[in-house]
């Protein structure tokens, strides 16, 4: 491929910039097809942990390894050529030190080719996000609803219902601001909170159930195609993929069982018959 014609990635540098401009749209992707479908669509493509609900049908992301990470990051690189990808720090793979996260993240880097990874940035994830940056890898933060602080939580609940939850969480993204942090995805707030986050950091925040005022917006790709019955409140359906695929595989059923599948169009014929 020439210079004149290589397609170029997008960069940090162009998530960056996007900071008070148009919104940067975000989805999940965690296969090779999805991501070639998405490629040209979107500004960014997460290697999201939800990897493990979505696809292998975890009850929550706290079980996802660094193996499912990079076996699906690999794939989403193979399918894209334009996107920012970044692939999610599963749970366990950062938290102990700034070390750990570094080897981790260095490893996600290496062995996908991704762009960048996301940590769920509590305040006390500052300390990792800044050591990765200085070493050049670039993070995106996560705060708000952080999926793998499920335990504590005990479920899946917004946050910023109390003041003091109001204020951890504009601290929390701050700290990942300051941090270094190039983005940061701000999950199931209040929309003021997510106003207030937004004007607060310097960095593009990244709304997921928070506000229309965010730098961008993402949702988890089979949340937003349908693939679901049930979705949370935040999401919109964009598409009806449980019926489609229902339709088409009660339609294949159907043929195979009356021996109309396959027909002519489908099956091979010798050009000669066969000599014994
Ligand atoms: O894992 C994921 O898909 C995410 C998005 C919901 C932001 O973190």
């Amino acid at each position: 491929m020439s210079a004149q014609t290589e397609i170029r990635r997008k960069t940090v540098r162009d998530i960056a910039k996007a900071k008070g401009g148009e919104p940067l749209v975000c989805l999940t992707a965690y296969d090779a097809p999805t991501a070639e479908m998405l490629d040209e669509h979107v500004d960014v493509i997460l290697v999201g942990d939800s990897v493990g609900m979505v696809v292998h049908g975890l009850p929550s992301t706290v079980g996802v390894t660094m193996e499912m990470m990079v076996l699906h990051g690999q794939a989403v690189m193979r399918g894209s050529s334009t996107a920012f990808v970044v692939v999610d720090m599963p749970f366990g793979s950062y938290e102990t030190n700034a070390d750990q996260a570094f080897l981790n993240a260095a490893r996600l880097m290496k062995d996908t080719g991704c762009q960048a990874v996301k940590i769920e940035s509590g305040t006390y994830a500052a300390t990792q996000i800044a050591h990765l940056v200085a070493r050049g890898i670039p993070v995106m933060g996560h705060v708000g609803l952080r999926p793998q602080a499920v335990n504590v939580d005990g479920g899946f609940r917004a946050k910023g219902r109390t003041k003091d939850e109001c204020r951890l969480v504009l601290e929390e993204a701050m700290a990942a601001d300051e941090a270094g942090a190039f983005a940061i995805v701000v999950e199931g707030v209040a929309s003021d909170l997510a106003d207030e986050i937004t004007k607060a950091v310097s960095c593009p925040t990244i709304g997921i159930g928070a506000s229309a005022q965010c730098d961008g917006q993402i949702l988890v790709i089979d949340d937003m195609l349908g693939t679901f019955d049930w979705v949370p409140r935040f999401v919109k359906k964009f598409g009806n993929r449980r019926e489609d695929v229902i339709n088409a595989v009660e339609a294949y059923a159907r043929e195979v069982r009356s021996r109309q599948f396959p027909g002519a169009a489908q099956t091979y014929k010798l050009s000669k018959p066969m000599s014994n």
